[in-house]
């Protein structure tokens, strides 16, 4: 009867949701370097359980074809953070278009949660509004101390303690920002970012102002 008990408890694990997406991934061993489910401790990559409700798809498959350095001085969990040899200083390995094609519909899967629509109805940011959030973003929160963004000239300004903000228009979906800024524990529990108790409308808007944080505006 035992016997029988680990057979079945095999079965369902081998038809977790997880395993079932993961073809390609799993063949190219991405799970070295990055999670692929909340189990476990956090490896040297950025977690990707909640890929498909952080990254935008077209940005994805772009990044896995020609990846650009986005954390300069290496992953939070990384063993050389801040210590001038980050290993994703290391090239990351790059895909063909076709891989990279089916491995960003595998990722644009896995979801951890049905996030929110409040960021879907607001209304574009005007030039005022946006210099005005801009100030929020440097002075207010200090964000800038650990991000790179964009000024209102277009030149990179901030600090590289945290990951690089200045594509994320074209990198995040908006509506994971807005997630991420109300209670990052939902995705980690070993966040170095401080947790702000802000208000929800300049929650929303700071995630307006990391929308418009795009390569192309960059001067
Ligand atoms: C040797 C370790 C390693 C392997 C193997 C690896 N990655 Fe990465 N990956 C990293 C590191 C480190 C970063 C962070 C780079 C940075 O921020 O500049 C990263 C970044 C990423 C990002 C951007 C994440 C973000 O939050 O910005 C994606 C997407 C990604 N990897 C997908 C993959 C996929 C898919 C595979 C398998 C085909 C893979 N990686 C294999 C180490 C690895
Ligand atoms: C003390 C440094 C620090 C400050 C200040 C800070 N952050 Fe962060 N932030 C981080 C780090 C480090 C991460 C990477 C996530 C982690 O630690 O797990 C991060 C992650 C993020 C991410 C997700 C980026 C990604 O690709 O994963 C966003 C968006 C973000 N921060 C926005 C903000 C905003 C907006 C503010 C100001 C209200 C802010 N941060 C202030 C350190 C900081």
């Amino acid at each position: 009867m035992k016997k029988f008990l680990y057979l079945l408890m095999g079965g369902w694990l081998l038809c977790s949701p997880m395993l079932s997406h993961a073809s390609l991934i799993q063949e190219k061993k991405c799970s070295e370097c990055h999670r692929l489910s909340k189990d476990g401790t956090e490896k040297s990559g950025p977690d990707l359980f909640y890929a498909g409700n952080k990254f935008q798809a077209s940005w994805l498959e772009q990044y896995l074809q020609n990846p650009v350095t986005i954390r300069s001085t290496g992953g939070t969990r990384d063993p050389g953070f801040l210590k001038g040899a980050p290993e994703s200083s290391q090239k990351h390995l790059e895909l063909s278009k076709k891989d990279a094609r089916q491995i960003t519909q595998e990722l644009m899967s896995i979801k951890l949660l049905d996030l929110p629509e409040e960021v879907d109805r607001l209304k574009p940011l005007t030039k005022g509004k946006k210099a005005k959030i801009k100030y929020e973003f440097e002075r207010t929160f200090s964000c800038i101390s650990c991000h790179q963004s964009l000024n209102l000239a277009g030149k990179v300004r901030g600090g590289v303690s945290g990951p690089s903000l200045v594509n994320a228009g074209n990198r995040l979906q908006a509506r994971w920002v807005a997630s991420w800024l109300k209670n990052p524990k939902l995705f980690s529990d070993q966040s170095r970012m401080p947790i702000y108790r802000m208000e929800d409308e300049a929650r929303l808007r700071l995630t307006q102002f990391i929308a418009t944080l795009k390569n192309e505006n960059k001067r």
